[in-house]
């Protein structure tokens, strides 16, 4: 027998390239069939029903929201940085309409086993008095967050016994119907939200 030995390290490398490739086709694939046609087409591939609890421990479902255009952010309270700025940047935007505007800003947690609902009772009064702030079961949450494709994780790296929540952050304009009108991003500002709003009011 004269044949020689396979180099494994190529074989590896190339196995582990062509992986690679295969994830990021299907990442592709995925993120073309999610994100970018819910942005194009809205209705219907972003929101849908919940049952969460708000801040005075009332039971809310997406059918109390009928009627009313919303601005929807994910996020937690124990969130060191991107919640808090998003959630002062929708309170500004707020004080920017007319104070009786047919807009409700929801803050829905995406770490429901620390917000309770006292907890977000007094989170949400630190931003706006009309912020709605709404929590429920961790299987509650999940199908919130599912409904409007929020992405969070546990993210544990920080070693001690509490922890951070990696997670998506945007912010979502709902209309009367509960369909998708417009989102924002980190980059928005409160004149661009605001001005949206009144666009569609
Ligand atoms: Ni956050």
């Amino acid at each position: 027998m004269s044949a020689k030995p396979l180099p494994w390290n190529r074989v590896v490398l190339v196995l582990a390239i062509a992986l690679v490739m295969l994830v990021a086709l299907l990442v592709g694939i995925a993120f073309q069939q999610g994100g970018g046609k819910s942005i194009v087409t809205g209705q219907a591939l972003l929101g849908g029903p919940f049952t969460l609890v708000d801040q005075d421990g009332k039971t809310r479902t997406e059918k109390d929201f009928l009627g009313h255009n919303l601005l929807i952010y994910f996020g937690y309270t124990f969130c060191p940085d991107v919640c808090p700025t998003e959630l002062a940047k929708i309170s500004a935007a707020m004080d920017q309409l007319p104070k009786d505007a047919n807009v409700t800003p929801v803050f829905i947690t995406i770490d429901p086993v620390r917000d309770g609902v006292k907890e977000m009772k007094a989170y949400a009064s630190a931003f706006h008095p009309r912020l709605m702030a709404l929590t429920g079961t961790e299987e509650q949450i999940r199908t919130a967050a599912k409904a409007y494709r929020v992405y969070f994780a546990k993210n544990t790296s920080a070693g001690t016994t509490d922890y951070l929540m990696d997670h998506s952050s945007i912010i979502y304009f709902m209309g009367k119907n509960g369909e998708y009108i417009a989102h924002f991003t980190v980059e928005s500002t409160p004149e661009q939200i605001a001005e949206r709003v009144r666009q569609a009011l």
